[in-house]
């Protein structure tokens, strides 16, 4: 899909006597209602018109919100650009003109919804067309419009091209696999990458990642990748996604039906990956490290058990009371890595627990945060781009519960604050302004889902892009 900027072909008047007085006024009882109307002179053949009313919100409570009416305004729009596409998709329009009447509405957010909903995986249906459109013309004559649709259409690539990865199941998607197309993507764009190996992995002391992928026959690997900013004194930014190819749980072998789910265990990758695809093709405001644990969890008689102790990188000893825990071990390595980049600030994104979705359900995404100002700049991300985060505590009691008396951790605490356990449990391997979104729940759908359609949502790739820009600004 390409997408230009141009010229109205439609005025007001020229969709029949029902737009005739203003584009406020219109006969529409519904909250959001779309019909087609023939077009009187216009240089469309027909418009299709479409009706969105403010959502009525009451605010926020809880105390940690910001304005949940623009909020869902923003989600409005965007879910309108998803039914837009779909009307054109079923009309098999190939160009169409976005011509938007009214100055609340935001052009950029409705093509957003557009450009995510166009998207199908074809790699195992060549069959199963995406999108029908080819051209998209965003008339309006805004300022600073143009730069914004040209960031939107490359950020919106790099979205799916991130669902393209994270759609692969785990005997396509192994770690050389990702590795091999993150690389061939990235080509050209001056992205610096670096692949460490599994016995450099091991040399460095990762026997936590290293214990999660000794039961698979695809290694384990580091994918390291380096953004430079365009300018000078810029901050560096660590951002680490959990890449589990497949988690089968291991020997505490997953129950309850959701093992085949499980290829989309490396999602928190795939935001990460999407996110410095878009701030090495946009140019980024700061310097930002990825790192990428690729690692399958897999069962084998060469797999890590429950009641094995292993060592990380620091020298920490954990106990693994559950090998279905393995996300944080993964995790756990790669965050001490990342101290040798003298970070900024690093944010880590994880498929982590099942908790996650229980405790929030679908809008929002547990965020916890060591830094205020890291906190702030990831919310306020999340509200802008539709992906929003609802900060969650760490406690002592939750730290109490990761005591063992035969090492220095223990990989579970049980079910009571599942969530917050998992982040403590990370926190122990933080010495840097540090955040952690549990993601778990938002990488994939079944049914259709409002502009994201089915399959990989590509969650997180614009949260990551938007938060790395604030934070740089700060
Ligand atoms: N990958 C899962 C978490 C998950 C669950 C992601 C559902 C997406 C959907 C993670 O590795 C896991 O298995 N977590 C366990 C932890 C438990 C053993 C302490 C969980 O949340 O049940
Ligand atoms: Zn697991
Ligand atoms: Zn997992």
């Amino acid at each position: 899909m390409q997408v230009f900027l141009g010229e109205t072909p439609v005025s007001r008047w020229s969709v029949g006597p029902w737009l005739a007085d203003s584009a406020t006024d219109w006969p529409v009882r519904e909250r959001q209602c779309l019909s087609w109307l023939p077009a009187q002179g216009a240089q469309a053949g027909r418009v299709l018109t479409a009706c969105l009313l403010p959502p009525e919100t009451k605010s926020f409570a809880g105390g940690a919100g910001r304005d949940e009416r623009r909020l869902a305004w923003q989600h409005a729009q965007r879910t309108l650009g998803g039914e837009i596409e779909r009307a054109c998709y079923g009309n098999n329009l190939k160009s169409i003109a976005l011509c938007p009447m009214h100055k609340r509405v935001d052009p950029d957010a409705i093509l957003e919804g557009i450009l995510l909903r166009g998207r199908g995986f074809t790699e195992f249906r060549a069959d199963d067309l995406p999108t029908t459109l080819e051209h998209v013309i965003v008339a309006d004559p805004r300022k600073g419009l143009a730069a914004q649709v040209q960031r939107t259409t490359t950020v919106c690539d790099s979205v799916n091209f991130a669902r393209d990865l994270a759609d692969l199941p785990s005997n396509v998607g192994t770690p050389a696999e990702l590795v091999r197309r993150v690389r061939l993507r990235l080509r050209g764009t001056g992205v610096k990458s670096r692949v460490v190996e599994q016995p450099e992995l091991e040399k460095l002391g990762m026997g936590l990642l290293c214990a999660v992928g000794q039961g698979s026959v695809h290694a384990p690997k580091l994918l390291q990748l380096e953004v430079a900013a365009k300018r000078k004194n810029a901050p560096t930014i660590v951002l680490i996604g959990k890449g589990v190819t497949h988690d089968t749980g291991g020997y505490n072998l997953k129950t309850n039906g959701s093992i085949a789910d499980m290829s989309y265990d490396k999602c928190g990758a795939m935001a990460v990956i999407g996110a410095i695809d878009a701030l090495a093709r946009l140019g980024s405001p700061a310097n930002v490290v990825a790192l990428l644990p690729f690692v399958e969890n897999a069962v084998d008689a060469a797999a890590y058990k429950p009641g094995d102790i292993i060592r990380g990188m620091d020298g920490t000893t954990v106990f693994v009371d559950n090998t279905d825990a393995e996300g944080r071990l993964t995790l756990a390595d790669a965050l001490v890595y990342a101290r040798r980049f003298s970070p900024d600030a690093v944010i880590d994104i994880a498929t982590l627990t099942g908790a996650a979705n229980t405790s929030l359900g679908e809008a929002f995404s547990p965020l916890f945060a060591s830094d205020a100002g890291v906190r702030d700049a990831l919310v306020a991300a999340g509200h802008a781009v539709d992906e929003p985060l609802w900060p969650m505590p760490i406690h002592g009691s939750h730290r109490a519960s990761l005591e063992h008396h035969r090492a220095h951790l223990v990989n579970t605490a049980g079910t009571d604050g599942s969530l917050c356990t998992a982040a403590a449990f990370l926190r122990h391997f933080v010495d840097f302004p540090w955040a952690h979104i549990d993601m778990a729940g938002k990488g994939h759908r079944y049914a259709e889902y409002g502009y994201l359609g089915r399959g990989a949502t590509g969650y997180g790739v614009r949260l990551l892009h938007d938060a790395v820009h604030r934070l740089a600004t700060r």
